[in-house]
């Protein structure tokens, strides 16, 4: 946990956003998910669900807010001020 955050926060460089990603998608989404998955410790694999400064074109977004069938965090969703992180850091470039 520790680890992630501290590379999501090089990676990302964004302070709101980094610890979000760390605390609630990395256990899942890691390198260890090698089977095509997106992986929060590879920026490659984000690149095709983050489209940089459109929000609403985002797998990821739609995902956080639960519109279509992948509904991400599963079982609990993000809380409403995550989410506008989220969407204010992609509406940002993504970096
Ligand atoms: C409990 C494990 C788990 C957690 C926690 C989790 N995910 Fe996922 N996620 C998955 C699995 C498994 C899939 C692929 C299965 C599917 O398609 O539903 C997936 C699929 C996705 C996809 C679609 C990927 C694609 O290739 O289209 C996105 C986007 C996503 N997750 C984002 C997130 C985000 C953002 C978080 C944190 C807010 C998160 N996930 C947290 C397990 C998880």
């Amino acid at each position: 946990m520790i680890a992630a955050l501290v590379f999501l926060l090089l990676a990302i460089g964004n302070q709101q956003v980094a610890p979000i990603f760390a605390k609630h998608c990395v256990r899942c989404h890691n390198h260890e998910l090698d089977d095509g998955g997106i992986s929060f410790e590879n920026f490659d694999t984000l690149r095709r669900v983050v489209v940089p400064g459109k929000p609403d074109d985002s797998a990821l977004m739609r995902a956080v807010r639960w519109d279509g069938d992948i509904r991400m965090p599963p079982g609990k969703k993000l809380s409403a001020r995550e989410i506008s992180a989220i969407r204010k850091w992609i509406l940002q470039g993504a970096r």
